[in-house]
């Protein structure tokens, strides 16, 4: 999986507990290793960059080791900054009275279901611009699939929202108008093109990949290939597979062998199902990963295994 190092923007999903994590944290310490400058951020409410590295991880980057930061992201504190600085967008733009009505609004609307994954969803697609240019390469660890996948669809929802505003705001303003010194206009013309960029970057083989994480079970299996669709039907490039947690092959222990013998079966599914793209096995290992020094032995495996054979 060396390959992957050589991205931008790499994102780690799957289904909760598989170890999203883990190989989110394992792969930022080898990319880091390689010379790297990484940012890893984690967008999964139920932060846990922080028990890894054994370190307080908050809404601005830390530096966890030479040429790694930590970046844990919250939907209602984002939410809180993105609103106070949409006030202090518009606070030049109009009266004092639309002013008040204005923010009201705003108030309203950021109390609305959907505030905070949006406000997410920008200070997201600000890294993915490559906003922080301190960075070479950010690595996501996701909230589980499916508000990831809703997040990673949004540029595109948001562009045709986008668009539709600008209309009804040049046909409120009439034709004879400039377009080009009306500053609404000038605000919408600004968001939709950072809305192209992110979206352009997101959809660049060469700048981004989405690494599956799964565990050699049924419904992670099932989970997985549905995301697979649904990332192509988004345009998105999937880097690979990491099937976690993979028992040893020989043990003398009958419960391990008899679980071994019921993940083989697994594994020779994800082989067959999803043999176009690479895949690589991360052995369980005796603990659980806790601390840079077990990470730093699974990040070893991670990027200098070959990958199973396609
Ligand atoms: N290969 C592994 N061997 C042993 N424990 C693991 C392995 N991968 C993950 N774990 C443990 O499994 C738990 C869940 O992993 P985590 O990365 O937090 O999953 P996710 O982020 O997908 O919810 C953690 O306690 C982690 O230490
Ligand atoms: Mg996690």
């Amino acid at each position: 999986m060396r390959h992957l190092l050589e991205k931008k923007v790499l994102f780690f999903g799957g289904k909760g507990g598989v170890g999203k994590t883990t190989c989110a944290s394992a792969t930022a310490l080898a990319a880091s290793h390689a010379g790297k400058r990484v940012l890893l951020v984690s967008t999964d409410p139920a932060h846990s960059t922080s028990d890894i590295f054994e370190r307080e991880i908050g809404p601005e980057p830390i530096e966890l080791l030479a040429n790694l930061w930590g970046l844990e992201i919250d939907g209602a504190l984002e939410s809180q900054r993105y609103v106070a600085n949409v006030k202090q967008n518009i606070q030049g733009l109009f009266g004092h009275h639309i002013l008040q009505e204005a923010n009201k609004q705003i108030d309203l609307a950021a109390s609305m279901p959907g505030a905070e994954e949006m406000a997410l969803f920008d200070r997201i697609g600000g890294l993915i611009r490559g906003e922080d240019t301190r960075f070479d390469l950010i690595v996501f660890d996701t909230a589980p699939t499916g508000h990831t996948l809703r997040l990673i669809r949004m540029p595109e929802l948001m562009e045709a929202w986008i668009r539709a505003l600008s209309r009804s705001r040049q046909a409120m303003l009439g034709i004879e108008q400039d377009d080009k010194t009306d500053p609404v206009l000038i605000s919408l013309t600004g968001r939709l093109e950072g809305l192209r960029e992110f979206r352009a970057r997101l959809l660049s083989p060469r700048v981004s990949a989405f690494m599956l994480v799964l565990v050699a079970e049924r419904l992670p299996i099932e989970e997985t290939a549905r995301a697979i669709v649904q990332l192509d039907e988004a345009g998105v490039t999937v880097g690979g597979l990491i099937v976690n947690r993979v028992l040893p092959a020989s043990s003398p222990d009958p419960f391990l062998q008899s679980r071994h013998s019921q993940e083989v079966i697994y594994l020779d599914e994800i082989d067959r199902r999803f043999s176009k793209l690479s895949r690589v096995r991360v052995p369980q290992l005796p603990s659980d990963v806790h601390g840079v020094q077990t990470l730093e032995a699974l990040s070893e495996m991670l990027v200098s295994r070959s990958q199973v054979a396609t």
